[in-house]
């Protein structure tokens, strides 16, 4: 077993302890290209474990080489799913070698090695002794992504969290080779980016959060600071704007585009709110890393189909018309849908759940939606109305040649309540408030039993990709969103990532245990689920968290 989440695609293991790193070993990029990361991954061991590496030594005294090759001894094939930077994913595979004399970490390009780095910080971790060096085992790694795409998606409108607290979540994300973040920018309670010709959203706009929470939005300087974070980790951040429902922050900022429709709803036939769509998606285009940004489209309650249709085929137009891609929610299949869109599948529940939902008697379902769910009888009809409806959804987007991004509330909600108890008694507050009560409870064993290619059935050549999502109701801080990230997180990105027969849960939780010294050390909240034996750093007590 080694350590490692996710699980490398092929791993040799040879000598226990074979090389010992301590504060004098150094790392050295052979490519002026990879110097940036060889700097980000010395200061990462430090946030990881407190062992200083440093920069440089010479060809033969380094310890650990990073170099870019023309061709690596084992080829994989390409992953599948969409890049999410738009052209042919890159190639992130790796080689990984420890020996009795070194590391060295090859790669075709840049983003492999920092993917590479990511398997040695939790090698270094693992094997970090008690004077803080780390004896490593002999291996030889070659890996390789299952999915192009492996996301999260984050709701920073419910809680508004600052750049600083965003590059924390970058920062978990980067140790489990996530490659997305996609950030929900807008929705009733607030709007979070500044647009140029529209600047009451982030007056008016910005103010509120859930409940008395604060509010904030990202200024564009602020944001571009945040891609080039995650550029630097090799992520990409997917900007979204949730229109034409979820759109109570627009209406509070500008009255004028609110029609008999609703208060949280842009009828596209309303005067302004299609110059106003046009001005939003002109203004993603120039702070959106690549060609794909994400329109929403999600719970229009109370819109017509056709204004509906209307609105998407028009965000659609708009987009491709400013050279983007636009990403919407599974019930943007009932528009115009064709084969270079892509929608967002998430109306996936619980088996028992659904089968009420679609039971068709209603009387039934009150009865049967068990009383601390929490969902207030009179939405019951709206909700099961609306996912009877979305049943087609996803077949209707494949037999139109689109692809699918998995998000399936099911298994990828991370808003979920966990049902096992926390280890550590000081969470067992946040245990029991933690996590939207609509969702059963559910074990990280649970959560973890789910496999994207058996998700889509028959067509695995329709995912997209893999996206993880959070969504804030029940969370108002950053220690309260690390705490519903991980574990889970880690969960999602095995197996987004990797490739070979999937994990069982006896096996994984095995490589789970040896992540909390890292975690602990960085100072990152996580649920001590009492399913896993997390390990305990040497170090952990002697250095203080930030
Ligand atoms: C969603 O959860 N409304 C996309």
């Amino acid at each position: 077993m080694i350590p490692v989440i996710p699980h490398p695609t092929r791993t040799v293991v040879g000598a226990v302890g074979a090389l010992a790193l301590g504060p004098d070993s150094s790392v050295r990029a052979e490519e002026p290209v990879l110097a940036g990361i060889a700097q980000r991954f010395i200061d990462d061991v430090v946030d990881d474990t407190g062992l200083h590496l440093i920069l440089g030594g010479g060809p033969s005294t380094s310890s650990i080489v990073l170099s870019l090759v023309a061709s690596l001894s084992v080829e994989f094939p390409p992953p599948l799913g969409l890049s999410p930077d738009g052209g042919d994913p890159v190639n992130e595979s790796y080689r990984l070698t420890v020996t009795a004399t070194g590391v060295t970490v090859e790669a075709l390009v840049p983003t492999g090695i920092v993917r590479g780095l990511a398997t040695l910080r939790q090698l270094i971790s693992a094997s970090l002794t008690e004077d803080a060096t780390a004896l490593l085992d002999e291996v030889l790694i070659d890996d390789s992504p299952r999915f192009a795409w492996r996301g999260l998606s984050l709701d920073v409108v419910r809680t508004f969290f600052s750049t600083e607290q965003i590059r924390r979540v970058l920062d978990a994300m980067a140790l489990f080779k996530m490659n997305v973040l996609h950030l929900h920018l807008s929705d009733d309670q607030g709007w979070r980016i500044e647009i140029p010709r529209w600047p009451e959203l982030t007056e008016a706009g910005a103010d509120g959060a859930m409940g008395d929470r604060p509010g904030g939005y990202y200024t564009r300087h602020e944001f571009a600071e945040l891609v080039t974070y995650a550029a630097d980790r090799s992520i990409v951040i997917l900007p979204e704007i949730d229109m034409p429902g979820h759109s109570g922050a627009v209406l509070r900022a500008y009255p004028e585009l609110t029609s008999s429709m609703g208060p949280n709803l842009l009828d596209p036939n309303h005067p302004g709110v299609l110059e106003f769509a046009s001005d939003v998606i002109a203004a993603l285009a120039q702070i959106a890393p690549g060609p794909f940004v994400h329109l929403g489209g999600d719970e229009a309650f109370g819109m017509q189909p056709e204004a509906y249709a209307t609105f998407v085929d028009a965000a659609r137009t708009l987009a491709v018309a400013a050279g983007l891609r636009p990403i919407f929610w599974q019930e943007a299949s009932r528009s115009s849908l064709g084969s270079s869109d892509i929608i967002q599948h998430w109306m996936a529940l619980d088996p028992e759940i659904e089968a009420l939902l679609l039971s068709g008697d209603l009387g039934d379902l009150a009865e049967g939606v068990p009383e601390d769910l929490g969902i207030p009888t009179a939405m019951l009809t709206t909700i099961a109305e609306m996912f009877r409806i979305a049943q087609t959804d996803v077949a209707r987007a494949i037999e139109r040649g689109a692809k699918v991004i998995l998000s399936p509330a099911s298994h990828l909600y991370l808003d979920r309540p966990y049902a096992e108890e926390p280890l550590d008694p000081t969470q067992h507050d946040l245990h029991r408030r933690l996590g939207l009560k609509v969702y059963p409870r559910r074990t990280i064993a649970e959560s973890f039993d789910w496999d994207p290619v058996e998700a889509l059935g028959e067509h695995p050549e329709a995912i997209a990709g893999v996206e993880a999502a959070l969504w804030c109701e029940t969370i108002a801080t950053i220690d309260e969103l690390e705490f519903m990230l991980l574990p889970r997180l880690a969960g999602v990105a095995e197996r987004a990532w990797a490739s070979g027969p999937g994990a069982s849960w006896a096996e994984y939780r095995l490589r789970l245990g040896p992540q909390a010294p890292l975690w602990h050390h960085r100072g990152w909240q996580f649920f001590t689920s009492s399913l896993v034996d997390w390990a305990t750093s040497p170090t952990t007590e002697d250095i203080a968290t930030p």
